[in-house]
């Protein structure tokens, strides 16, 4: 653990159908905030940081499909943010978006004292993004409690995906907390990396192939949410 005070403190929320969760990165120092994938119900978390005194500054997009982004307007109507989106994502998706802050993975966002990291993770979708603030990674459908994301929709790519989680497998400390964008956990709707890597099966395959025939062909059909822990051992059988 670090002994470093964080500049900041994640707030979530779960809305919609579907199991959504909308964050806010809440900067201590400047009482302002980013919020992530304004969504569905997505006044009541508007509602929250206007009680809480805090200033929406900036709206992060992890990916642009429509359960995580159906409450962008209705943000924008409430505060003058400025949006942050991927640019291959912002490509995919095509919509006519007012001056976006268009990134590229490794860029940086600054929200008062808080430096959050962009990260480019495509597989779920072209220009999907984690945003990695302090030791919290908030991972849209790239990555979830014991689970990752479809990789047969439009601009879905199983391959890309295998790249990307072994990238984030190795690069990320085993202590981030993980924030998914969906609560599919069995339990508490956060994780860490540490737990991740021993029990979700989509960071257990060694080669592009296996983890393909999982993600595509045997997944869907053996596990349903929420999600329990799987070992490499059950992963490895699974695709026999
Ligand atoms: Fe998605």
């Amino acid at each position: 653990m670090s002994d470093k005070i964080d500049t900041h403190t994640i707030h979530s929320m779960e809305l919609g159908p579907m199991e959504n969760f909308v964050y806010l990165i809440h900067d201590h120092a400047t009482d302002t905030a980013a919020i992530v994938d304004p969504a569905w119900d997505v006044e009541k978390m508007l509602e929250f940081a206007d009680d809480k005194g805090i200033r929406i500054t900036d709206v992060l997009l992890t990916h642009s499909h429509h359960d995580h982004i159906n409450g962008l307007q209705q943000t924008l109507e409430h505060s003058d943010a400025n949006v942050h989106l991927l640019k291959p994502e912002a490509k995919f998706w095509g919509e006519n978006l007012a001056a976006p802050k268009l990134h590229h993975g490794g860029d940086q966002i600054k929200i008062g004292d808080s430096q959050i990291n962009i990260l480019h993770t495509p597989g779920h979708t072209p220009g999907s993004a984690c945003y990695h603030v302090g030791n919290d990674l908030i991972a849209g459908d790239t990555l979830f409690v014991f689970g990752c994301g479809r990789c047969d929709m439009t601009g879905g790519d199983p391959e890309e995906m295998f790249q990307t989680l072994k990238k984030m497998k190795s690069g990320l400390p085993s202590t981030t907390i993980l924030h998914p964008g969906h609560n599919y956990a069995p339990q508490s709707p956060t994780s860490t990396m540490e737990n991740q890597c021993q029990g979700n099966p989509f960071l257990h395959f060694e080669n592009p192939a296996d983890f393909v025939k999982y993600r595509m062909h045997i997944h869907d059909k053996i596990r349903d949410t929420p999600y329990d822990a799987i070992s490499q051992e059950q992963a490895r059988k699974a695709i026999e």
